[in-house]
């Protein structure tokens, strides 16, 4: 808590800069104290008033991998000490190499690697449970036999790989040879090598993934400019390229940190996506010595100095261009989108689990733990969408002045849209898509709901009521082919208005609605971490039933995704690794430690189970 007239300004247990103190003392009486604890509780006191269930219904897999727990393995020290970590602990812990324990992402979880146990089932027809609901059992059954596509997958992706003075250093965007256009696929793109490092270091092959973090940690020391402006020194690359010379036999690298990029936008996920990578490749190989490494730590601090920097924010979220991410054109995401403010999150906890307890890194882990504070007690109110919250925002007042204020950011309920109030089930809820003053855009984005889960910004909680709305809403967010980047597609004027009449995200294409494969290894992670792994086993039959014969497009195309993309790429490498990653997932679930992190203890979940999830 932040008493923020003690010592600051502070907005829902985010502090501003010392400076707006004088301008928002003048505004608001400084005798009504303005505490973001305060402040929260009054909202959740009034929407939340909920008995929590249970936990060991919360975390059934908990409960049962306690009952068969692994050895540990020797030969690897890890993270998850300070994983499972504690902000208040955190700022003056030592940093301890201790033999690995595995965390509950870590520990077998065998009953789920087989499909399911006599809990499951119980749960499964327990009233109030919300195991299985509408998930045929038969998904819930193992069936582990390699599939052809694994094979041809693993080929696939050996021959996506890039070379750099004879070692491999990534894995280019998409290796297709029949498309005329070549644009920039030919590169390798920060966000795209992520599951393809992934599966690597699953298959025991950490080198490649060794080379690409050094590789980009030297690229972003380069002098980043666009015109005669100076990018900040933390960018990380969108991707790069190596120029081979076959006369000269040398190797040179072209890098593009959003100067070449169509919009001319920088990626604000590379950076974020470059530490969640460094602490999956120590987390699986135990290998501390990279992430120690003065130029890693470096490197860790200044993406982190572009983002913690203070300034005239007034939320803990980072504001971003539209086109930083992976969608990276104009699709209406600039301001606070979930999928920046997610991997930012996941990003956080992942440096302050390698962060060292130096002069220069203790300065960030403090300002890391009060932003992980205050980012997600923002984001588990504000981005938070469910059935009663849905319902409260449809009766909200306008135009509150005050910190009294219920609706904050001043939303007018004429501004929900028509479909979803058709689209939110009784059970289940989602974080939006943006929140930011007078605008909630109310889309769901698939990767920032999965990350939201991995990286447990999402409470216990609210992790199952995203899985409960995957469920509930299959055929609108996987249909055909899983998994759809948002939903839903925007149209006709505001499909004019809002992406600038781009023709490559016409409704239910690209990055309009359209089906990305990749996404497949995320939403099965988060299955496998919230204990459904039936939904991603009916996902990844989907895929096997299609993606192979259809030459590994990028995207599909339609309501359902039933079409392949008008302009995908075939042989696109992150639909590949994607697979293979989801299909390793399921098949040893210990995987996941890599990529996914523990809830906080200290941070208590502000939001209790809703009402909406009783019914
Ligand atoms: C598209 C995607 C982007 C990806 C790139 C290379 O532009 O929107 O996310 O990184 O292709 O595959």
């Amino acid at each position: 808590m932040y008493p923020c007239w003690c010592f600051g300004l502070c907005l829902d247990n985010f502090t501003l800069h010392d400076s707006f103190f004088p301008f928002f003392h003048s505004l608001v009486s400084p005798s009504l104290p303005f505490s973001g604890d305060i402040a929260g509780d009054q909202f959740n006191r009034r929407r939340y008033q909920f008995p929590l269930v249970p936990s060991d219904l919360v975390l059934s897999v908990k409960t049962k991998e306690m009952e068969c727990p692994k050895e540990p393995l020797e030969s690897q020290c890890s993270l998850s000490e300070m994983d499972d970590f504690d902000l208040t602990r955190a700022l003056d812990k030592p940093r301890l190499k201790i033999e690995r324990k595995r965390s509950f992402d870590e520990r077998s979880m065998s009953e789920l690697s087989t499909g399911y146990s006599r809990h499951d089932l119980d749960m499964a027809h327990s009233p109030g449970s919300r195991s299985f609901v509408d998930t045929p059992l038969s998904y819930v059954r193992n069936s582990f036999e390699p599939h052809p596509m694994v094979a041809e997958a693993w080929e696939a992706l050996r021959r996506s790989m890039v070379f750099f003075r004879g070692q491999p250093v990534g894995t280019i965007a998409a290796y297709d040879h029949a498309s005329e256009e070549v644009l920039n696929y030919d590169q390798v793109f920060v966000r795209d090598f992520v599951p393809s490092a992934l599966a690597f270091l699953m298959n025991g092959e950490p080198d490649i993934v060794k080379n690409f973090l050094l590789k980009t940690l030297q690229l972003q020391g380069w002098e980043k400019r666009v015109d005669r402006f100076k990018l900040g020194e933390g960018v990380m690359p969108a991707s790069f390229k190596v120029l081979h010379d076959p006369v000269r036999k040398t190797d040179t690298i072209a890098a593009d940190f959003g100067e070449s990029a169509i919009g001319r936008v920088a990626p604000v996920d590379s950076g974020f996506w470059w530490i969640i990578l460094l602490r999956a490749y120590t987390k699986s190989t135990g290998d501390l010595t990279l992430s120690e490494t003065p130029e890693c730590q470096r490197g860790i601090r200044l993406i982190l100095s572009l983002c913690l920097s203070e300034g005239f924010d007034t939320f803990p979220t980072l504001l971003c261009a539209d086109g930083c991410s992976m969608v990276d054109r104009r699709m209406g995401v600039y301001g606070y989108p979930i999928e920046i403010q997610a991997l930012f999150f996941m990003a956080l906890k992942s440096a302050l689990s390698m962060l060292k307890h130096d002069e220069e890194g203790r300065e960030f882990i403090e300002k890391i733990v009060k932003r992980l504070h205050a980012l997600s007690f923002h984001m588990r109110n504000y981005f938070w969408l469910d059935f009663q919250q849905l319902n409260d925002i449809y009766r909200y007042k306008t135009e509150e002045y005050s910190h009294t204020a219920v609706n904050k950011f001043n939303v007018m309920p004429d501004s929900i849209p028509d479909w979803v109030f058709d689209f939110m089930p009784l059970r289940g809820g989602y974080f939006v898509g943006n929140v930011s003053p007078a605008r909630m855009d109310f889309r769901w984005f698939s990767l920032g709901n999965c990350i939201a889960i991995l990286s447990s910004l999402a409470t216990p909680d609210q992790s199952m009521a995203i899985m409960d709305l995957l469920e509930h809403r299959w055929e609108e967010l996987v249909g055909e082919m899983p998994l759809k980047i948002c939903y839903p597609c925007i149209e006709s004027h505001e499909w004019r208005i809002v992406t600038g009449c781009d023709p490559k995200n016409t409704r239910w294409s690209y990055h309009n609605g359209g089906s990305w494969p990749v996404l497949l290894w995320m939403l099965t992670a988060a299955c496998i971490k919230t204990g459904r792994p039936q939904i991603a086993r009916r996902a990844i039959d989907l895929i096997e039933s299609r993606l192979h014969r259809d030459c590994w497009p990028e995207y599909y195309d339609g309501k359902l995704g039933r079409y392949v993309g008008k302009q995908a790429r075939k042989y696109q490498t992150w639909s590949i690794a994607g697979y293979l990653v989801a299909k390793m997932m399921l098949e040893d679930p210990s995987h996941i430690g890599m990529i996914s992190l523990e809830e906080d203890k200290q941070m208590n979940p502000v939001i209790k189970r809703s009402a909406s999830w009783t019914c």
